[in-house]
This record gives structure tokens, sequence and C-alpha cells, in this order.
């Protein structure tokens, strides 16, 4: 879709958050995965807006510092913080001369779809309003501001604080998300004044303004309440993070997948995963992670950032993370896949194994109690129970190489950098420090020697003193 050329958004980011006790901007906590900016930008994205501005405040640097890698978006600084009106107000200088519909969207109202600001922005545009603003009818209305409506219309918006006891009963809320008529806008602005319970300059005042100037006020009135939901504390953003995560599971089981708990699973939303896959209780699958069809992820695992091919089996309690593991491979119990991993088709990495920067090639086997680090490891390799790759020597990474076929007896130390041929086999317990060429023995163990009858001399003799 190209850009709606009379389209801009505006996203308010620039509020400390008080209420959310944080060193950390409000917007950029995370609920299921990312920061409520980065959803509320995934949701203005559907508009294909001409321009995205953020007004950002309060710790400017490091809200622009997240939002760096999206070149499309300019960002304003509000400073000092005078409330919403203010700091739509900041953007004007973006806007000028760029006639159109604004969409104002608040940086702390995540669940926000793409769908209901497609609907904002044609009920706005159908209407030929000046404003309209996106309500809901909620069961607890507390804490927002309420929509006043004479004879069915809206005539103001109040804020808690400044709301009546009467005036809180009402259940309409604003949801702080709106449409507005470009050319009329700014000059709105301009006629708030911030005589409230905050002194702050309050934009939900511009409807009461629009109304004295008889220009017309619409709402969108939205089916779901959840959607619109605002993030001012903590409780909030972790009921947010509930609703997020309950949304992504059902439409994952909706394309076929089977997840037995969905109450204790926790998928991010980018998180792609394949049918028939079966996800057991607690786990966790985060970031840009992708899981194949027909996979089975059993109890307390996490997978961050990996892709995990077809047929895939993770047993319990494994940590998987930014690893590739290719089509029937099975990993765990108790294993930690770390950055740059790869374990090749039908490969099997078993219990507490730990794998970094190291590829396992197909059908290679490091069932039980091993570290490889930094190790390129062949196919239909044996790796023996409790195989140390020796990668660091306090400076230095070093790396191991293990050919196709290799058998690396159990116990053994590969002292990198170090290369075992194809083909060759190394003795239980031994520590390799040279190259073992293909098809030879490499061992290297203090040798064993029985002394025969020792236990009966050592009863007969006396005891010392
Ligand atoms: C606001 C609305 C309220 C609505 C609610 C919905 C006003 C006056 N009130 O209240 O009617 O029901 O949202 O969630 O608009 N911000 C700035 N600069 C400022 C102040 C705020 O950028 O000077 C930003 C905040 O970072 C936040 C957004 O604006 O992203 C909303 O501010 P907040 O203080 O959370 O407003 P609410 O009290 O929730
Ligand atoms: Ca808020």
């Amino acid at each position: 879709m190209t850009a709606q050329s009379d389209l801009h958004v505006v996203i308010l980011a620039a509020g400390q958050g008080t209420r959310m006790k944080s060193s950390l901007p409000k917007v950029l906590h995370q609920a299921a995965g990312s920061s409520m900016i980065e959803h509320v930008l995934r949701a203005s994205d559907s508009v294909t807006p001409a321009t995205i501005t953020v007004v950002i405040g309060h710790q400017a640097d490091f809200v622009r510092l997240s939002l760096a890698g999206r070149a499309d978006i300019q960002c304003v600084v509000q400073s000092p913080q005078l409330g919403t009106a203010h700091a739509l107000q900041q953007a004007e200088p973006l806007l000028a001369g760029r006639p159109g519909t604004v969409v104002l969207l608040s940086g702390d109202v995540p669940l926000l779809t793409g769908a209901t600001l497609r609907k904002l922005v044609q009920t706005h545009l159908d209407a030929g309003a000046a404003a309209t603003v996106v309500t809901a009818v909620v069961e607890r209305p507390y804490g927002y501001g309420r929509i006043i409506r004479s004879r069915g219309r809206i005539a103001r918006i109040v804020e808690e604080r400044d709301a009546s006891p009467t005036q809180r009963l009402v259940r309409e809320i604003n949801s702080g998300i709106y449409a507005f008529d470009g050319a009329l806008l700014f000059d709105a602005l301009r006629g708030i004044a911030a005589g409230n319970a905050q002194g702050e300059y309050y934009l939900t005042d511009v409807v009461s303004v629009y109304r004295r100037r008889r220009l017309p006020v619409e709402t969108l009135i939205v089916d779901d309440p959840g959607e619109v939901r605002g993030v001012n504390n903590r409780s909030e953003l972790a009921e947010v993070g509930a609703i997020m995560r309950q949304k992504k599971n059902e439409e994952l089981m909706a394309a076929g997948v089977t997840i037995v708990d969905p109450a204790s699973t926790y998928i991010d939303s980018d998180v792609i995963v394949g049918p028939d896959t079966v996800i057991h209780p607690g786990v966790v699958i985060q970031g840009q992670s992708r899981i194949g069809s027909a996979c089975e992820i059993q109890a307390y695992v996490r997978i961050t950032d990996s892709e995990l091919a077809d047929k895939v089996t993770v047993l319990n309690f494994c940590v998987i993370v930014g690893a590739r593991v290719a089509k029937g491979a099975a990993i765990g119990p108790f294993a930690h896949l770390r950055p740059a991993t790869d374990v090749g088709e039908g490969a099997r990495v078993g219990n507490f194994v730990e794998l970094k920067k190291t590829s396992l090639g197909a059908g290679s086997k490091a069932s039980h109690l091993s570290y490889l680090g930094d190790a390129t490891i062949g196919t239909n390799v044996n790796v023996g129970a409790g195989t140390i790759t020796c990668n660091y020597d306090g400076q230095n990474k070093h790396e191991t190489v293990i050919e196709d076929n290799a058998f690396i007896g159990s116990d053994s130390q590969l002292i990198a950098p170090v290369r075992v041929g194809r083909g060759a086999y190394v003795g239980a317990g031994s520590s390799i420090t040279r190259d073992v060429p293909p098809d030879a023995l490499g061992i290297a163990r203090g040798r064993q020697e029985n002394v025969e009858g020792w236990v009966a001399r050592k009863k007969k003799a006396p005891a010392k003193a």
C-alpha cells in the first residue's frame, strides 16, 4: 500500500509516566515482547501515513534512540511537559502547510488495532468532522476522561480529577485517540487554557472549543473496549500484556498449533509457529523466533530469536537463544543453545549440554554433559559424555574442528585450536592438545597400572600409630 499523502500520525510520548515509578520512560516498557511505542507504531503503520511524528520529552534521548531504526519517524521535543494539548502543539512546525487528517495516538495505549484506526479515518472523513474521538463504554471508567453528551452528541470531555460525582458515573470514556482536520487543529489548540485540577493544557478541551465554534465533532465507539486500554501503572501493563498474549495464542491455535495451557504460554507477537506443533505449559517464545510445523516444545522451555525447522523436539527445561535447529533434531532436556549455534538435521543435543557459536552437523550427537564452544563439528560425529572444548586461554577464543564421522570418547578435553580428522577416534579421558589425523586414534591420558594382591597386603600390614 502506498502512503496516504494527506494522513499524518502524531504519537504522544513525552510524559514521565509518574505512576509507573520507573527510571525507564513509560512508552519503553514492554508488553508481550515489544515496547508500548512499538505496538502503537505497528498499528499506525497499517494506515500507511505520509508522516509519523513522535512527541518526546521525558528522557527524550532514550526514546529517540529506541526509534533510531525507523528513518520514517520524526521526533519533536516537548519541554517542559505541560499537558497533551501542549504536546500536540509541538508538532505544528512539522505539520504546518500539510493539509489533511491528523491521527493522534497515545504512546501508552498499545492494544489499539490497525482495523480500528482505519475505521476512525473513514468515520472522520465520511462525517466531514473537525474532530473524531475514539471512545469506549467500560465497566470501570476510573482514571479516564468521561464523554459528556448533550442530546446524544459529544459536548465535552471531563477528566477524572475535574469531574463531578455525577459525571464520574458516566461509563463512556475517552481513549485518547482522535482524528483531526489538520487545517483547523492548531488554531483550536491555541484556544485551550490550563484552568483544571492539574494546571495542564488538556487536548480533551479541543472538543468544547469546537462545539463553541459550532464545528462538528464525531465519536467512534469501539466494539471491544479492551482495545483502548491505557497503561498508567504496572498492573495495567501486566493486564495489557496478558491480553496480547491471549490474542497471540488464539491466533496460533486457530492456525493449527496445539497450546496445552494458553494461560501459561508466553509467545511474542512476531513469533511464527507452524501447524501441528505442540507447545506444553510454561513455554516462552520470544523476539523473531520461527518454529516449524509438527514440532514438540515441552514444558518450561525458553526460545529467543531462534529458528526451529519442522519436526524438532525440545525436551523440558531448555534455553535456546539466537540458534538454528534443523529438521528432526532433538534438544534437551536441560540443554542450552547460545547465539550462533547451528544444529544439523536429525542431530541430538542431550542433557546438560551447552553449545555456543558451534555447528553440529547432521546426524551428530552430543547427548550428555558437554560444553562445545567455537566448534565446527561435522556429520555423524559422536561427542561422548563430558566432552569439553577448551576454547578460551584467558585472552582469546580458539576454534575446534571435528570432522565427519569422528568419535570423541567420554570425558575428553579438546584444547583449542585443535582438529580431529575425519573418522578419527579420541580415547576416553584424553586431553587432546595436538591435531588427530583422519582415521587415527588420539589418546592422551595417564596409563593405568594394576597392582596385583595390593589390597590383601594393605590389610595385613600393622596399622601405624
Ligand atoms: C489521557 C486523556 C484522558 C483519556 C486517557 C486515555 C488528557 C488530558 N486526558 O489521560 O481523557 O481518557 O488519556 O488513556 O488528554 N503526554 C505528553 N506530554 C504531556 C502529557 C502527556 O506527551 O505533557 C503523553 C504521555 O506520554 C502519554 C499520553 O500523552 O503517552 C497521555 O498522557 P497521560 O498523562 O497518560 O494522560 P491520561 O491521564 O492517561
Ligand atoms: Ca495515560
